[in-house]
């Protein structure tokens, strides 16, 4: 455990306007920060940033929390790794802690040295002359890559043994635990062995430069998968990273080209296009989108030609305009299904050329429309124009749907008049289903039913939301602790909710002469549930003259516990007269 005093000198050095500043762009309003939430995506801002508590809090998504939470979402950091970050950031060198006893699991640190030994490993295996010989023949022959590619890309080769790696970092003084948590080795009945076997091997790298994780490919196509990735580790999440933008990141302000296989990021790389990156076997995520967005506004998509390449474009157009990037699609034709297949049979100015014919997503569109439907069918054309109107309207400008209006209405050859109305009915629709919809959620929410942080909260509403209060009050006044209400200070027993009386347990056991700091929570409370403090916190914020409130609520919990004891005990004693008046009656 890192000591409470360590955690609030990094706290009061990273001031949490400062810090959470540089990611988003703030505005005063009043003594608070606002802007735009960078935890999900919205267009008016609900997230806030409260200098005083040093706290921050969304009221669109509930995310909140301190400067150390905000890093460990922002930065996708563990709570050691996070401390360790924001101290570099302030210039502390923090004492060497044993980061293995601080949590169960690998640190991300520990991961990442893990990994550039494995990644070095797998570059001597290729090169390796007997060893590497059949992957370097894949790599040069098959796949065509030169080997200055092969250099640059760090690519290697798990050899097939299943100790190989294993051995060799053993070697190096880590455990066979530690390499399960970097996904480096797997364990079954017999135990440790590694995890990728007879693979070509792509380390993904951080844009500070950090292996983060590997792709392997199969090198024939009868093993399967034939791509295996590593799983998530303390350093690794396939839904955040992307490959090759340590490279694409410096050469990306113009345009960003995404592509879905490491093969083709690759591809497009050799053939002087350095802007290239792929998502890793997933969809484009809004956390991805939200990266690129740090790097560029200009996005081209270069999906696979086939179905599922088309599929994962719509879903990628729609995670990038969540975040404002109006992506245009490269559509790879000629027979081939991806942009490798394409470079290699046609060139690199073939390639070029698609590049700059690449269209904007609505021409995209209906070119889609116009392979689906025989528009010289009227049936048919009816059933296009409705898929096309249904687009329309699901665009959230009025702008970009005016100009799709007038370019239907020539794409079809009807009247404007006509589409506009169209897309008017479906949007009409659309808002009365919303409606329905959220005042549902509403009602669920406040009766606590979908409640998944605090899963009490339905059980005793009344009750639960009184815990919340106090915990609220005591978060922001520590000193509440040691007041006495009726007598009696505040105990463990008053909480009756399970994440309350977790709370409540934990803030008692940590509170030193200097108070309670919420950044304590992170490294024993999921990030929901941090969130979920802090709003307590927020909404006693406003409450003036705290200890009689203070009282107020604790009685009124107490009172509330109490009932809850006399209804169960009236309970037993119904129970118990029952069972004499059975007595009795058999008695007779
Ligand atoms: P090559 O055949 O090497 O050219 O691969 P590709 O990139 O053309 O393959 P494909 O279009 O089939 O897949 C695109 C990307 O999806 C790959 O680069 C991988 O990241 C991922 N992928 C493909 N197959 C698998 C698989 O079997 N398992 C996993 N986890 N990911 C895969
Ligand atoms: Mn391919």
């Amino acid at each position: 455990m890192i000591p409470a005093n360590v955690i609030e000198d990094i706290r009061t050095r990273n001031d949490v306007e400062d810090v959470i500043s540089s990611y988003v762009t703030l505005k005063r309003a009043g003594k608070n920060l606002k802007g735009l939430c960078p935890f999900h995506s919205e267009k008016t801002p609900s997230f806030v940033v409260y200098g005083d508590t040093q706290s921050f809090y969304c009221f669109g998504c509930g995310a909140g929390g301190d400067v150390i939470s905000f890093i460990m979402r922002q930065e996708n950091l563990d709570y050691v790794s996070a401390i360790d970050f924001l101290a570099k950031r302030a210039g502390i060198t923090l004492p060497d802690f044993d980061s293995k006893t601080e949590k169960a699991g690998t640190s991300r640190a520990r991961v990442l040295q893990m990994n550039v030994e494995a990644a070095k490993f797998y570059r001597n295996m290729l090169f390796d002359d007997k060893i590497g010989a059949n992957a370097r023949k894949y790599l040069i022959n098959k796949r065509e890559l030169t080997s200055a590619v092969v250099k640059t890309f760090g690519i290697g080769y798990a050899p097939a043994g299943y100790r190989s790696l294993r051995d060799h970092l053993k070697g190096l003084g880590y455990s066979y635990e530690e390499m399960a948590d970097a996904s480096l080795c797997a364990k079954n009945e017999r135990g440790y062995y590694d995890y990728f076997r007879d693979r070509v091997i792509f380390p993904i790298i951080d844009v500070s430069g950090n292996v983060v994780g590997f792709g392997g490919r199969a090198m024939t196509d009868d093993v399967k998968p034939k791509y295996l990735n590593s799983t998530d580790s303390p350093a690794f999440k396939k839904t955040k990273n992307l490959f090759a933008l340590n490279f694409a990141k410096n050469y990306s302000a113009d345009l960003m080209v995404v592509c879905e296989g490491y093969m083709d990021a690759i591809a497009i790389h050799s053939a002087g296009i350095k802007c290239a990156v792929a998502t890793l076997g997933t969809a484009l995520t809004s956390d991805h989108a939200r990266i690129i967005k740090k790097y560029t506004d200009h996005v081209v998509l270069s999906y696979d030609s086939d179905e599922p390449g088309q599929k994962a474009t719509e879903r990628a157009l729609r995670s990038l305009s969540e975040v404002g990037i109006d992506a245009k699609i490269l559509a790879i034709d000629g027979g081939v299904k991806d942009p490798d297949e394409y470079i290699k049979k046609y060139g690199v100015e073939r390639f070029k050329r698609l590049l700059e014919n690449s269209k904007p997503k609505f021409d995209f569109f209906l070119d889609s429309i116009k392979k689906k439907y025989d528009l010289s069918n009227t049936d048919e054309k009816i059933k296009a124009s409705s898929d096309v109107c249904g687009y329309i309207a699901s665009i959230y400008s009025k702008v970009e749907r005016d100009v799709y209006v007038a370019k239907t209405a020539e794409f079809l050859n009807v009247d404007r008049k006509s589409v506009e109305t169209d897309v008017d009915n479906i949007i009409r629709r659309f808002r009365k289903n919303e409606k329905k919809k959220s005042s549902g959620e509403l009602i669920r929410s406040t009766s606590g039913l979908s409640d998944r942080v605090n899963p009490d909260f339905a059980k005793d509403p009344y009750e639960a939301r009184l815990e919340e209060d106090i915990l609220g009050m005591i978060l922001t006044y520590p000193e509440l602790l040691t007041r006495k209400t009726d007598g009696k200070e505040l105990s463990a027993e008053d909480f009756k909710t399970t994440l309350g009386n977790r709370l409540f347990t934990f803030i008692k056991d940590n509170s030193g002469e200097s108070g309670f700091s919420i950044s304590l929570l992170s490294s024993v409370f999921s990030p929901e549930e941090v969130s979920r403090a802090v709003k307590m916190q927020i909404r006693r914020r406003e409450v003036t003259n705290n200890e009689s409130t203070f009282d107020e609520y604790v009685k009124a919990l107490r009172r509330q516990n109490d009932i809850q004891k006399s209804e169960e005990s009236l309970e037993d004693l119904i129970a118990k007269k029952k069972r004499n008046k059975i007595k009795y009656i058999d008695g007779e």
